[in-house]
């Protein structure tokens, strides 16, 4: 039988090495979190990277992660740390991932690095041979892997192959400037479908394709000697039902009772129907405008001090990509800024930014979810923002006010939420008091839209349009036809 071979670099799963003894915790990211749904319903595997180097996989434990993978229908991938150097913390995260979110300054273009993402790619794609049959599918996902789809095309000219890209194509004129662009765009025409998040990723991406390939574009396919490559916009969606249940579960039990997290904000709805709390939640990116939040809220408190003592904003940040030196400044500058602003506006008994800097169990994510009557996300550029649909499904009475900065790939299909612009503190200042003030029929009226529309696109519906899109293009492929 069939079936779909789902390719990224990260696994679902997280792999840890403590005392000699395997530590499996979920991956966080965006595009772990949301396509796991669909690969446990379906029938594929899925391989990756676990998130360890062949350095620190002691020879006795080898085998024991392999079956540990296999158990949840994952394969694992292992390269080298010199490899995971240049291919991940280097070019991946040193050169693509900020070209492509605009942040062209971070960019930095090393030829070593390069020669190590081609030889990873290689390896990601060699290993999906390795695996493939002939009526497979296979998925390949985001920005780590845009060789991959040409990779295996090579070897297997018929195979039916689609390409997913889970952050931001950049307009022309910034892709323009990556040195090896023929090379990238080659990469990912091997796919026969491409998907991104929205239609102008999709448009960006083709017009680097008629500008740097000299391709023909045709609406949205792109026709090559012998294939037509299809390309258009799928936006992501997430596990509703998950999240949904989770949060009235999580309300049956906390009713009456403080959660641990309220308990140590000293916050309860019941005992404080007066008080706010503003939430964050993101990977410690320089994306997610997580500085720019933080003054932001200075800024409101500044302009309405009458909040000062009320308003409380709870920021969880993941640790992400340490190794690379923007993010340890990031850690630095908002470390300082919470310092700076708790020291500034804190009372005996009121702090007015409550900080996370680790990861938390799924449980505790939905109780700050539950707990927040706010949340606030405010990305410089986010390809999608799963964490705002989240909040959304969450909010099981339909109470509750999202504040989402307009670069996030989720503000195309989240209009009820309050849209803010995140280089703009006056904006971000009124929409949180308009949060604060707004009455609860009108939270209602927005989230009962917001919940019916993430209802119906959830994740399992993204991945099965883009499979069968897939299909659809495979079938009128001429050289599909031909055989
Ligand atoms: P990105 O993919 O850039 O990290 P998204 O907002 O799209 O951003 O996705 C983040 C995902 O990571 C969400 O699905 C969220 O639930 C998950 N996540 C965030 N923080 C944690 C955490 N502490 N533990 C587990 N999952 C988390
Ligand atoms: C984003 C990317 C994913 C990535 C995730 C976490 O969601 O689109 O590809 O897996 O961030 O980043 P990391 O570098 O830890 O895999």
């Amino acid at each position: 039988m069939s079936k779909t071979i789902i390719l990224s670099n990260r696994l679902p799963l997280q792999i840890n090495i403590t005392k000699e003894k395997l530590q499996v915790t979920p991956s966080v990211g965006g595009l772990a979190t949301g396509l796991k749904s669909f690969h446990r319903e379906g029938d594929s595997i899925w391989i990756g990277w676990s998130g360890l180097t062949e350095e620190e996989i002691p020879v006795n434990l080898k085998a024991e992660i392999k079956v540990r993978a296999r158990e949840d229908a994952c394969i694992t991938v292992s390269f080298t740390a010199e490899e995971m150097d240049g291919f991940y913390y280097g070019f991946s995260n040193r050169s693509i991932w900020p070209l492509f979110h605009y942040f062209t300054e971070y960019t930095e273009w090393e030829s070593w690095q390069w020669e190590m993402y081609k030889k990873v790619n290689q390896k990601y794609a060699d290993s999906v041979i390795e695996h493939y049959e002939e009526g497979d599918k296979i998925w390949v996902h985001d920005y780590q892997l845009l060789l991959v789809p040409n990779m295996i095309r090579e070897q297997r000219p018929n195979a039916t192959i689609g390409f997913f890209n889970h952050i931001p194509f950049p307009s022309y004129e910034v892709f323009r400037t990556m040195p090896w662009r023929e090379e990238i765009l080659n990469g990912m025409l091997g796919a026969d479908l491409i998907g991104f998040h929205t239609y102008d990723y999709e448009r960006h991406f083709l017009s680097s394709v008629r500008r740097i390939l000299r391709r023909p574009v045709e609406f949205n396919e792109v026709t090559l000697a012998n294939r037509v490559v299809k390309v258009d916009s799928f936006p992501m969606g997430i596990d509703y039902e998950k999240f949904e249940q989770t949060a009235l579960k999580h309300h049956e039990i906390s009713e009456d009772q403080e959660t641990e997290l309220q308990q140590r904000l000293n916050f309860h709805r019941k005992k404080s129907p007066d008080s706010q709390l503003i939430l964050s939640i993101d990977r410690l990116d320089y994306t997610k405008g997580i500085a720019n939040r933080i003054r932001a809220f200075e800024y409101f408190l500044e302009k309405y001090p009458e909040y000062i003592g009320k308003v409380r904003l709870v920021m969880l940040a993941v640790p992400s990509r340490s190794d690379v030196p923007q993010y340890q400044l990031l850690k630095k500058e908002i470390d300082e800024l919470v310092g700076r602003i708790n020291g500034k506006f804190a009372t005996v008994s009121w702090i007015p930014i409550w900080y996370f800097f680790r990861s938390m169990p799924f449980e505790n994510l939905i109780d700050l979810y539950t707990s927040c009557n706010i949340a606030l996300l405010t990305p410089i550029r986010d390809g999608m923002n799963l964490v705002a649909k989240e909040y959304i499904a969450t909010r099981t009475n339909q109470t509750g006010v999202l504040i989402l900065s307009e670069m996030a790939g989720a503000s195309h299909e989240m209009n009820e939420a309050l849209i803010i612009n995140p280089n703009n503190f006056e904006q971000i200042a009124d929409a949180i008091l308009q949060a604060i003030k707004m009455p609860k029929e009108e939270q209602i009226r927005r989230n009962t839209l917001l919940q019916k529309r993430l209802k119906r696109y959830n994740v399992v519906r993204w991945a099965t349009d883009f499979m069968k899109a897939l299909d659809k293009t495979k079938e009128n492929q001429p050289s599909f036809k031909a055989i």
